[in-house]
């Protein structure tokens, strides 16, 4: 297995051994993400960054990975900073920005745009969210959270709660979570399911999937719960959106059904769905979450830039 000079496009490109190979590397980078030890396994390289969307933490872990291992970034953080805006095509750009950096590292509203990108670079593509695509990079994190906070990645029943129609976060990790055996919990508002083919896909691997729209029974025995945040921006009727805002919101009240130790992680933003009340709770694993996307992004880009994460 070689993850060197691979494209990352979607979670459905990385196999169980390689997706294990990510996370046992990130273990290995946690001094460097912590900053405790100094890192040099990318000095001499250079990652670009091309965010066609607002992002906080995964443009900022990328570019805290790259430079705590000795690596510098270029960035576009906003499309209306550069030529895009001039009429300059994705594929163009994208192919220019080749010619730069050792990597790309794309953010873009249009599912598929990544997968494009691919095709315009010679160098590796790293999709950091493509609409309500896919969001690979995410999903490790979050795997690797759950190996951390709970243990093990086998045999977990784990509830996807939110908005599941548009959340690319929750379209990367059923897949992964699906891959490790994991027993998946749907609950979501009638109009924001999992899209039929994600659906789909998850049973012809033989997925344990289940819906449930009651809460409380949703979480009784499980061992995560993954909020989302409604992805309002996805809308194209404001009004719509207006139906389904504020419709689930985890408080203390919810979780005291849930087991003592229910792992609560969420992508964030968040915006109302999870009550700051829990974030002092055992349950809250989604700020570490927010941490570790540094050295599982560490680990990803020292396999795909040298092929080895030491
Ligand atoms: N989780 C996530 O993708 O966050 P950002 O949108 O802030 O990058």
């Amino acid at each position: 297995m070689s993850l060197k000079g691979r494209d990352i496009i979607s979670i459905r490109d990385l196999s169980r051994e390689e997706i294990e190979e990510v996370i046992k590397a990130s273990r290995r980078m946690l001094p460097y993400a912590e900053g405790t030890k100094a890192g040099h396994q990318l000095d001499g390289h250079v990652l670009t960054l091309a965010f066609f969307e607002p992002s906080t933490r995964t443009r900022l872990s990328f570019e805290t990975a790259m430079a705590r291992l000795g690596g510098r970034c270029v960035t576009i953080a906003d499309a209306g900073t550069s030529s895009l805006s001039k009429g300059e095509t994705l594929y163009d750009t994208i192919r220019v920005l080749s010619a730069y950096g050792d990597a790309i590292v794309l953010r873009h509203p249009n599912e598929g745009a990544a997968r494009l990108a691919a095709q315009a670079s010679n160098k590796p593509v790293l999709n950091a969210g493509d609409g309500a695509g896919q969001h690979p990079t995410q999903t490790l994190l979050d795997l690797a959270t759950m190996q951390e906070a709970v243990g093990t990645l086998s045999g977990l029943k784990v509830v996807l709660l939110g908005d599941l129609k548009y959340g690319r976060t929750v379209h990367s990790l059923a897949h992964a979570l699906a891959l490790f055996g994991a027993e998946l919990v749907l609950s979501s508002p009638p109009s924001l399911k999992l899209p039929d083919e994600v659906r789909e896909h998850l049973d012809e691997m033989g997925a344990k999937v289940t819906e449930e729209g009651q809460l409380h029974r949703a979480i009784r025995d499980a061992d995560v719960l993954y909020v989302t945040r409604i992805q309002r921006e996805r809308f194209g009727d404001e009004a719509e959106y207006a139906r389904v805002a504020g419709s689930y919101r985890i408080d203390r009240a919810v979780l005291a059904g849930a087991k003592p130790r229910l792992v609560v992680l969420h992508p964030l933003p968040r915006t109302a769905e999870i009550a700051p009340e829990i974030d002092d709770t055992p349950h809250a694993a989604y700020f570490r979450q927010v941490f570790l996307g540094v050295p599982v992004r560490m680990a990803l880009l020292c396999l795909v830039l040298t092929g080895k994460a030491q």
